[in-house]
């Protein structure tokens, strides 16, 4: 069974997927995490975004295995993700991962932009997660808070409304909630809040008593 997870930047899509694929025994994927790292290698080799044949090459040569580098997560690299996202050869090129991993059994947790739109159409349970922009930056900011980043509110404010455009307002695989998708919109409630209401989502979808 796929659930796929789909919202914009810092909306707590991450966190509820790993959440609920932990509590589901389900394999877990946070594909923003590809184009972070495709971003990454692309800069390192200084090679340009539009550079369609070495884009490709970069996405296949892609190491899955450290998408845990916690260096991914800076907020330099999610706005250089967004960039890289636009190109149609860089997202087909990364397409085939992600279905095999999706396919996995007993089932899997994606979370990204366009899982229940062109990743997984077939996902049995899509959750939309909102939330609004200031919120989302309210958290985002004292997540980097923790890790020393001198970034103020409004950086972090100005990079999630800059990078919700860019992502929403692409021609391939733009950030939009797939008609069969649930909204959580979580801009008043608390992580466990959220949480459970995504379970009671997955129960009813599934039919499973168990969450
Ligand atoms: O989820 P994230 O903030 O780590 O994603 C970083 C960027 O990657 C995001 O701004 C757009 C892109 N992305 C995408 O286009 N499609 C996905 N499925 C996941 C992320």
């Amino acid at each position: 069974m796929i659930i796929a997870i789909d919202g914009p930047a810092a909306s707590g899509k991450g966190t509820l997927g790993r959440r609920i694929a932990e509590i589901l025994g389900y394999h877990y994927l946070d594909t923003g995490l590809l184009y972070r790292a495709l971003a990454r290698d692309l800069m390192a080799g200084d090679i340009d975004f539009d550079d369609e044949t070495a884009v490709v090459c970069a996405a296949r040569k892609l190491d899955v295995d450290g998408l845990g580098d916690p260096g991914l997560r800076a907020p330099g690299i999610g706005e250089a993700a967004s960039i890289v996202a636009k190109n149609m050869h860089a997202r087909n090129a990364l397409l085939e991962f992600q279905r095999e991993f999706a396919a996995q059994s007993p089932g899997a947790v994606l979370d990204g932009r366009d899982i229940g739109t062109i990743v997984c159409p077939e996902a049995r349970v899509k959750i939309f997660v909102t939330a609004s922009p200031e919120e989302r930056a309210r958290r985002r900011h004292l997540e980097l808070e923790q890790s020393n980043s001198q970034l103020s509110f409004n950086d972090v404010l100005q990079d999630i409304e800059r990078r919700d455009k860019r992502d929403r307002g692409r021609t391939v695989a733009p950030l939009v909630r797939s008609e069969d998708a649930h909204l959580l919109e979580t801009t008043d409630l608390d992580i466990e809040t959220a949480l459970n209401a995504a379970l009671a989502i997955i129960r009813d979808e599934t039919g499973r008593s168990d969450l």
